[in-house]
């Protein structure tokens, strides 16, 4: 048997495992990464698309978004469409924050190439990894690669392999407390060569259940639509995927929906998932293995993103000077972003969606709160502030700070934003879309 030995072995090369492998290797921290499926698979794998200003800090500040600064569509603000009208909400004028769409599968490429750069190991197509030993101080994966029989011993093993991977059913049961949560929908989504059809994204809910529409380049629009929780692609030909999204986004009889040739589709559960802690010894669990959000918020990926950024800091403590403080709070720390995002992503699910079991009164309270978030600047600041990820980097700045700490520190409202945002309601009014 082959073996190799390292300092962290990272199993999955989705955004969280290729991310922390650079930063580790900036930080002189080795890595091994291996990955079950092949380059071009992970490279062409349609999934998110929003990335919070955080996340594109992060990137850039790792030398990581050249092309990213290049191709990545920058937004301030969201149409939100209800009632048959359309209501813009400006986040950036109520937080200073923007986000940026940018497909997952090119920030992928991007980490793909990064490591290619700095000779990293990265190996595609590894079968049956199997976390070995996690409970001792060296830790192994056993592997084949192909066709021989591998083993890497490391100090540590990153368990970055996503939802269906292994390395959280390799934690003993009973170490884990798992917390979940099924909606009774899921999301169809497409990728279709067509010009968006507008700039920025529109959330539209309708009677008949929410659609999105958002894009990934100048040519390339990303569309989603609620549907049934068991739903097949067989029953949704492209003709009834575009008069149904047509329905949802149509605005007074005004048609604005471009339509295209569908590049991809595939069909999204929308689930809450989390696991405490995200550690088990030397084994440490990161995204999707540990947490998974529906899709509404598009928070998964930006999660993710932050798991990274907090372990790889603990793993570039402990080898700088032996420390294991940040190691030990590695979990607890990214359990409060966890759940934040949780709370967010179920709060944007249950405004957006037409819930099967809803009855007139919930379906008035769920309008009533559309309406409260368009005319009320608290709601909306408290909204977009989680909607771009300030919410998190608050919340770090909090854990960080001394235990006797003011609950919340309330900078004056600049009167010029609750001002902008009634001037956004008027300027759609005099456009027609709202009164
Ligand atoms: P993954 O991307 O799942 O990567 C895990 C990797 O591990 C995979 O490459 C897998 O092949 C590999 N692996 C699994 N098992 C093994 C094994 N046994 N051995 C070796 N390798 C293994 N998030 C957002 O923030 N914004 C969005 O707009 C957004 N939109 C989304 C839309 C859709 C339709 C979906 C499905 C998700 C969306 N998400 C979004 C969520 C986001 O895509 C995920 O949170 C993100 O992919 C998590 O990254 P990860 O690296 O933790 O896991
Ligand atoms: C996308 C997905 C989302 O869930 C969202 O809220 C915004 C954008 C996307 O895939 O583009």
């Amino acid at each position: 048997m082959r073996r190799l030995n390292t300092q962290v072995v990272i199993i999955g090369a989705g955004p969280s495992g290729l991310l922390l492998s650079h930063l580790l290797s900036r930080r002189g921290v080795e890595s091994v990464v291996l990955e079950r499926r092949t380059r071009e698979y992970v490279e062409q794998r349609v999934r998110a698309g929003l990335l919070e200003q955080g996340t594109v800090d992060l990137l850039r500040g790792a030398g990581l978004a050249d092309r990213l600064d290049r191709e990545g569509l920058v937004h301030e603000g969201f149409l939100l469409r209800f009632e048959g009208r359309e209501y813009r909400l400006c986040f950036t004028d109520l937080t200073g924050w923007t986000t940026c769409m940018y497909g997952q599968q090119e920030v992928v490429k991007d980490l793909i190439k990064a490591r290619e750069t700095a000779c990293g190991q990265l190996y595609f197509g590894v079968e049956d990894a199997a976390p070995l030993d996690i409970e001792t101080d060296a830790p192994r994966v056993r592997c084949t690669m192909g066709g021989e029989a591998v083993e890497v011993v490391a100090d540590f093993i990153a368990g970055c392999d996503g939802f269906h991977g292994i390395c959280r059913p390799s934690i003993p049961s009973g170490a884990l407390t798992t917390y979940e949560h099924a909606y009774p929908f899921a999301w169809l989504g497409i990728l279709a060569s067509v010009p968006p059809s507008t700039e920025e994204l529109i959330y539209a809910v309708h009677e008949r259940g929410f659609a999105l529409h958002s894009m990934r380049t100048p040519a390339i629009s990303r569309l989603y639509l609620q549907v049934g929780p068991r739903e097949s692609l067989a029953e949704w030909p492209d003709e009834r995927i575009w008069a149904e999204l047509r329905t949802r986004f149509a605005l007074d009889g005004r048609e604005v929906l471009n339509e295209g040739p569908i590049l991809s589709r595939g069909v999204t559960e929308m689930r809450s998932f989390v696991v405490e802690p995200m550690q088990y010894r030397r084994l440490f669990l990161v995204g999707d293995a540990a947490h998974i959000v529906p899709p509404s918020a598009a928070k998964g990926l930006n999660l993710a993103v932050a798991d990274v950024q907090l372990l790889a800091t603990a793993f570039t403590a402990w080898y700088a000077n032996g420390s294991r403080e940040l190691l030990d709070g590695y979990s607890r720390t990214a359990l409060g972003a966890v759940w934040q995002g949780q709370e967010f992503s179920a709060l944007m699910t249950s405004l957006l969606h037409r819930f099967p079991s809803e009855d007139d009164y919930m379906v008035r309270l769920r309008q009533a709160r559309l309406r409260d978030l368009v005319t009320s600047r608290a709601t909306a600041t408290a909204f977009a502030e989680n909607y771009v990820g300030l919410a998190r980097a608050r919340l770090a700045e909090a854990i960080d700070a001394p235990a006797v700490a003011p609950a919340f520190e309330q900078p004056d409202p600049p009167s010029e934003t609750v001002t902008s945002l009634k001037t956004r309601v008027r300027d759609l009014d005099a456009r027609g879309h709202a009164s």
